[in-house]
C-alpha cells in the first residue's frame, strides 16, 4: 500500500533545545496509527510539523508525495484543507452555533450560502450522533458532546487524514468509551488516514492498526499493539498490558 505520509529523519528544537531528534515513519493510505509518549516528549509537536505548522530544522516530511518542507505556502494550504485535525481542547468557536463552527472551512473557502453549509453540516453533524444540535451554543453542549462536533469540523473538508490530539482526555469512561466508537465508526465510513496521540489505553488498542512509542525525541518502537504488548519492556506499553489494555 502507498505511504500517504513519509518523515524523513525529522529534526525539531527550540531555543537550542531539541525536542524531536530524527523520526522516520511512514503511514500508509488507511491506516490508523497511534501514537504514545510521555507528556512533553514532542507528540503535539510532531502533529504540528507534519500540518505545516512548525518548520523542521531538519529532515523531510512528504504528504501525499508531496516534498511539503520545500512547498509555496499555498500549495502548503492545499496539502493542510486535506488533513482535519481534532484539537485536545475541542476548540470550539465559542460565539458560533454548532453548525457554524462544523461549517466554518466552508464559510472561509467556498462560495456556498448560509443554507448550503448548514445543511452540509447537519449532515456531517448527523454522522456523529450531533444532528438534533445544530443551533446550540458550545457553552451548552458536555465534554463529550464537544468532542463530537470537534471531529464533525475536523470531517467537514472531507479530509483524507485525521489527526486527533488525546481525544478522550478528561472525559469520563463512559464518554471515553463513545469517543472511541465514534473514531472506530469514522475510520471506517470515511476511509481516513488516522495519527491519534494518546495516553488512553484502552482507545490505543482499540483503534490501532500500529503503536509508535516516542522516547527521547526518537520512535522507541513500533507496531500492531499485540505485538508491543508481548515483547515490550517499556514501561508505558508495559502499563498497557497490565492495566488489561
Ligand atoms: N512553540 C513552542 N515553542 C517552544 N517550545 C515548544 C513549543 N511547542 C512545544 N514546545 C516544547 O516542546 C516540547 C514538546 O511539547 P509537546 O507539546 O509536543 O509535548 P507532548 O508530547 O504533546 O506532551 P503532552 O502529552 O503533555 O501533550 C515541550 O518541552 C514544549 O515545551
Ligand atoms: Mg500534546
Amino acid at each position: 500500500m502507498e505511504n500517504i505520509i513519509s518523515l524523513k529523519n525529522l529534526r525539531v528544537g527550540f531555543d537550542g533545545k531539541e525536542v524531536l531528534k530524527g523520526i522516520s515513519l511512514d503511514v500508509k493510505r488507511g491506516e490508523s496509527l497511534v501514537i504514545v509518549g510521555s507528556s512533553g516528549c514532542g507528540k503535539s509537536v510532531l502533529l504540528k510539523t507534519i500540518l505545516g505548522l512548525i518548520k523542521p530544522d531538519e529532515g523531510d516530511i512528504y504528504v501525499f508525495g508531496e516534498r511539503i518542507t520545500v512547498l509555496p505556502e499555498k500549495k502548503l494550504m492545499e496539502v493542510r484543507g486535506k488533513i482535519g485535525m481534532v484539537f485536545q481542547s475541542s476548540a470550539l468557536f465559542d460565539s458560533l452555533s454548532v453548525w457554524e463552527n462544523v461549517g466554518f472551512y466552508h464559510i472561509n473557502h467556498t462560495g456556498l450560502t448560509d443554507e448550503q453549509i448548514k445543511t452540509l453540516g447537519g449532515e456531517i453533524l448527523k454522522d456523529v450522533g450531533m444532528g438534533d444540535f445544530a443551533d446550540f451554543l458550545p457553552e451548552q453542549l458536555s465534554g463529550g458532546m464537544k468532542k463530537r462536533v470537534s471531529v464533525a469540523r475536523a470531517l467537514a473538508s472531507k479530509p483524507e487524514i485525521l489527526f486527533y490530539d488525546e481525544p478522550t482526555t478528561g472525559l469520563d469512561p463512559v464518554t471515553s468509551e463513545s469517543i472511541t466508537k465514534l473514531i472506530i465508526e469514522m475510520h471506517g465510513k470515511f476511509k481516513t488516514t488516522d495519527i491519534t496521540v494518546t495516553h488512553d489505553i484502552k482507545l490505543a488498542s482499540r483503534i490501532s492498526d500500529r503503536i509508535a512509542l516516542i522516547e527521547n525525541g526518537a520512535i522507541e518502537e513500533i507496531g500492531p499493539f499485540e505485538e508491543l504488548r508481548e515483547k515490550s519492556k517499556n514501561p508505558i506499553i508495559r502499563s498497557f498490558t497490565e492495566n488489561g489494555g
